[in-house]
């Protein structure tokens, strides 16, 4: 873990009105306040950006959006920038979701395009990557989370890598119910751990923060995130509730030695 800090982000995908968002993060920070050792971000969609930024200010609760356009502005009827976001009160934003690249033709370039669009205003990329089931049933997982990593991060500097969160959501796992096992979502964590080191050298491979994402649940995160190269869940049905996202929250806080409080 070599002090990587674990990030739960909730990704509500496009659920909840504002203020069905705003009373759900009103509820989360006080229920949330104690828990230091780990990092909280909700991605609510776009509508509800700016009053649940607004209701985390002060806290040490981020919020993130859940896709960004590569340019700061323009003629592109129906897209949402960095700038905007960055001017919303996001840190995070999740680029290359499953869903997107699967009902939106997102590519792996259109990935990297994005990441670097968004670096420049400070704002964290957090780049998923997984194999599908049949990728899986294929045995090719380790050649598809290879290409999406090399790809999503090509012509970024060490440093860059260093600062950004990549989260491994296998495509058959998501909203399944069905996780990957611990030992098997470690493998290929420490793989993609691997292909940064072959890329950017050691110093980024240990900083860079790798989630797992795919039916996490309070149940079963204490294991995944007692897995030395698993820093954190990205949370798409359980974060909608306030109990399961704090369940998994409390989870991850006491599944690693010494978090609590770090
Ligand atoms: P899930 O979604 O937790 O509902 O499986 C995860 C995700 O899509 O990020």
């Amino acid at each position: 873990m070599e002090g990587r800090r674990p990030l739960i982000a909730g990704n509500w995908k496009m659920f909840k009105t504002v203020p069905e968002a705003v009373s759900f993060v009103q509820e989360l920070k006080q229920a949330a306040a104690g828990f230091k050792g780990v990092e909280v971000a909700v991605c609510p969609p776009f509508t509800a950006l700016v009053p649940v930024a607004a209701a985390l200010r002060g806290t040490e609760i981020a919020a993130g959006a859940q896709d960004v356009h590569w340019e700061d502005r323009g003629a592109f009827t129906g897209e949402i920038s960095p700038v905007m976001l960055k001017d919303a009160g996001c840190r995070y934003v999740i680029i290359g979701h499953s869903e997107r690249r699967q009902y939106f033709g997102e590519t792996n370039e259109l990935v990297n395009r994005k990441i670097k669009a968004v670096l420049p205003h400070g704002l964290v990329p957090v780049m998923c990557v997984g194999e599908r089931l049949a990728e899986r049933e294929a045995g090719v997982t380790r050649q598809v989370v290879h290409d999406q990593t090399v790809a999503g991060l090509a012509g970024l500097t060490p440093e860059q890598v260093a600062g950004l969160v990549i989260a491994y959501e296998p495509v058959w796992a998501i909203g399944t119910g069905k996780t990957a096992s611990e030992e098997d979502a470690q493998q290929v964590i420490g793989y993609i751990r691997a292909v940064v080191r072959d890329l950017y050298g050691s110093e980024a491979a240990g900083r860079v923060r790798i989630q797992y994402g795919g039916s996490v649940k309070p149940g079963n995160t204490a294991g995944l995130m007692a897995m030395p190269d698993i820093d954190g869940a990205l949370v798409g049905g359980a974060s909608l509730e306030v109990d399961s996202f704090l369940g998994i929250i409390k989870a991850a806080a006491g599944g690693r030695a010494g978090s609590p409080g770090a």
